[in-house]
C-alpha cells in the first residue's frame, strides 16, 4: 500500500505542476483553457462517461417545522454504504442518507434553525459555503461537533437568490470527509428572482449538477487508497453521486446549477456541439445580465448557473464535456416549446462603485507545489489571527499565485462569510465568467487578482485554497471581522 501511494505522489507531481515554460505558454492561452494541461499526463485522466445509469437528483430537504418566517431543519452526518460500480459494496458518508446530502431550499428573509447531529466516529463540522452569516455559525474548524453530539444553530437569510453548498470543515480532515460523500446543495430563493420566469422547477427544468471525480480501487471508494497530498483526482466522473449517468430532459429551456464539488479537479465545461449557453449566475447569485458563452472554467468549490436552449439542438443527444471528455450525455425528448426569452436585466444592478483605483489593503500569496503548500509563506494556525477587517467595510484584497523553483499550479481561493467581486486580473478587467458575486476564484500560476471584499456579519472566518488537500495541508488563514 505504501508503494502505491508513493507512485501516485510522483504522478501528481508531474500532473499538478507546470514548469516555468508551461506557465508562460498558458498565460497567453485563453483563461477558459488554462488548466487542462496541468492534468494531461495524469494517470487519473477522466474517462468518458458511458451513460449507463439514469441521473437522479438529491431530494429536497423538508423542514421539521415551519411557522411564518421561521423554519427548522435537521441534518445528520452519518455513515452509509453504496454500490457505485461492479456490484461492490463500499463504505460512505452522507447527510441524512448514505451518500451526499439533500438540497436545502431557503428563502431570503427566513429565520433558520438547523439541528446538526454527528453520527460519524470522528469529529466533523457543518460549513455553509457562500452563506453570509456570523462567524460562530459558519462551521469552520473551530466549530467541531464530536461523535454522538448535536448542536443547534440559528441565522437569518440575508442575501439574494443563489446556489450555495454545504460540506464539513474539520481541522485537517476536510478532504477525506467530502470525498467519502459529505456535501449537499443549499439554494436561496427570493421574490426578485422568482419574478424572472427562469426555469425553476426542481429536477424538472432546473437541475442540480454536482460534479465530483472519484478514483475507485476494485470497485471501492476509499480515500486512503487514492489520497494524494497535491490533488486527489479520480478517473471516474460522478454526478449527483451517480457513476456514468445519463440525463433525460424535455426539449425546451433548461437551467443547470453546476457545483464543482470535486476535491481538486477543475473543469473546462462546454458542449460537444460547441453551442452557446447563457451564464446567469456565479457563486453568489444572479449576474446583472446574462452572458452568452461557449465554454466555462469551474475550479473546485465554484458554482455556475447556466441556461441551455435545447430547441437549438438538432440531434437528440447533447453532451456536456470537460475539454475532450464526455461528462454527461443529455437525452432530449419531446417537442420543443417556444423558449421564453431571458429577461434583459436579471438583477437591478446596485450602484456599483469602482474599486479599480484603490490600492489593496490586504495581500495574499499562494504558493503550492509538491514542495510547499503555503499561504502568505505560512501554514494555517488555529491560534493565529492573520487579518482583521471591520464588518460592512469594503477592502481590496490582492491574491497572487507565485512560482517557486518547481513552478506553480492553479489554486481556487475561497473566503467564508462573504460574496466578493473581482476588480482586476493582472491589472485587466475580469471576463464575464468572473463578473458577478463570487466566493471562490481560481488564481492561475503567476496571476494577480484583486477582489473587493466586505463582510456583512462579524466573527472569525477562514480563507483558503479550495483544493481540499491544500486546505488540509494548511493553505489557509483566518480573519477576525469586528
Ligand atoms: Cu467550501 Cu472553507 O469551504
Ligand atoms: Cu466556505
Ligand atoms: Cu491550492
Amino acid at each position: 500500500m505504501k508503494k502505491y501511494l508513493v507512485i501516485l505522489g510522483a504522478t501528481a507531481l508531474l500532473a499538478g505542476c507546470t514548469t516555468e515554460k508551461e506557465v508562460k505558454d498558458s498565460e497567453s492561452a485563453a483563461h477558459s483553457m488554462h488548466d487542462s494541461k496541468h492534468y494531461t499526463n495524469d494517470q487519473h485522466a477522466l474517462k468518458d462517461n458511458t451513460g449507463e445509469q439514469d441521473l437522479s437528483y438529491p431530494p429536497l430537504l423538508k423542514p421539521t417545522s415551519k411557522k411564518g418566517n421561521a423554519v427548522e431543519y435537521e441534518l445528520t452526518a452519518q455513515k452509509g454504504q453504496m454500490i457505485f460500480k461492479d456490484g461492490v459494496k463500499t463504505n460512505t458518508y452522507g447527510y441524512n442518507g448514505d451518500f451526499l446530502g439533500p438540497s436545502l431550499q431557503l428563502i431570503k428573509g427566513q429565520q433558520v434553525t438547523i439541528k446538526l447531529t454527528n453520527k460519524l466516529d470522528e469529529n466533523t463540522t457543518f460549513h455553509w459555503h457562500g452563506l453570509e452569516i456570523a462567524g460562530d455559525v459558519d462551521g469552520g474548524p473551530h466549530a467541531e461537533i464530536k461523535p454522538g453530539e448535536t448542536k443547534i444553530i440559528q441565522f437569518t437569510v440575508n442575501q439574494d437568490a443563489a446556489t450555495l453548498w454545504y460540506h464539513p470543515h474539520p481541522m485537517g480532515n476536510t478532504a477525506p470527509q467530502v470525498f467519502k460523500g459529505l456535501a449537499g446543495l443549499l439554494y436561496i430563493d427570493d421574490e426578485e428572482s422568482n419574478a424572472l420566469s427562469l426555469p425553476n422547477d426542481y429536477a424538472v427544468n432546473d437541475f442540480p449538477i454536482i460534479l465530483q471525480d472519484r478514483q475507485f480501487v476494485k470497485g471501492k471508494l476509499q480515500y486512503e487508497d487514492v489520497a494524494n497530498t497535491m490533488s486527489t483526482l479520480g478517473d471516474t466522473m460522478m454526478i449527483n453521486g451517480i457513476v456514468n449517468p445519463k440525463m433525460t430532459v424535455k426539449n425546451g429551456q433548461i437551467r443547470l446549477r453546476i457545483l464543482n464539488g470535486s476535491n481538486a479537479r477543475p473543469y473546462n465545461l462546454h458542449f460537444n456541439n460547441d453551442m452557446a449557453f447563457s451564464l446567469i449566475a456565479t457563486d453568489g447569485g444572479l449576474k446583472d445580465k446574462a452572458a452568452k458563452m461557449t465554454s466555462l472554467y469551474l475550479g473546485a468549490g465554484e458554482r455556475a448557473e447556466i441556461i441551455v436552449d435545447l430547441a437549438a439542438v438538432k440531434e437528440n443527444t447533447l453532451q456536456l464535456m470537460d475539454s475532450a471528455t464526455t461528462l454527461l450525455p443529455i437525452q432530449i425528448t419531446g417537442k420543443a416549446k417556444k423558449a421564453t426569452t431571458l429577461a434583459k436585466n436579471l438583477k437591478t444592478a446596485e450602484q456599483s462603485k469602482t474599486y479599480a483605483d484603490l490600492e489593496p489593503t490586504k495581500k495574499i500569496t499562494l504558493e503550492g507545489t509538491s514542495k510547499e503548500l503555503l499561504l502568505n509563506g505560512k501554514k494555517y494556525d488555529m491560534d493565529r489571527i492573520d487579518f482583521k477587517q471591520e464588518h460592512g467595510k469594503t477592502e481590496v484584497w490582492e491574491i497572487e499565485n507565485i512560482l517557486n523553483d518547481e513552478g506553480a499550479m492553479a489554486h481556487p481561493f475561497h473566503i467564508h462569510g462573504t460574496q466578493f467581486t473581482v476588480v482586476s486580473v493582472n491589472g485587466e478587467e475580469p471576463d464575464e465568467s468572473m463578473t458577478g458575486l463570487k466566493d471562490t476564484i481560481t488564481i492561475q500560476p503567476n496571476q494577480k487578482i484583486r477582489i473587493a471584499v466586505s463582510f456583512p456579519e462579524k466573527g472569525l472566518y477562514m480563507f483558503h485554497c479550495h483544493i481540499l488537500e491544500h486546505e488540509d495541508a494548511g493553505m489557509m488563514g483566518q480573519i477576525d471581522v469586528y
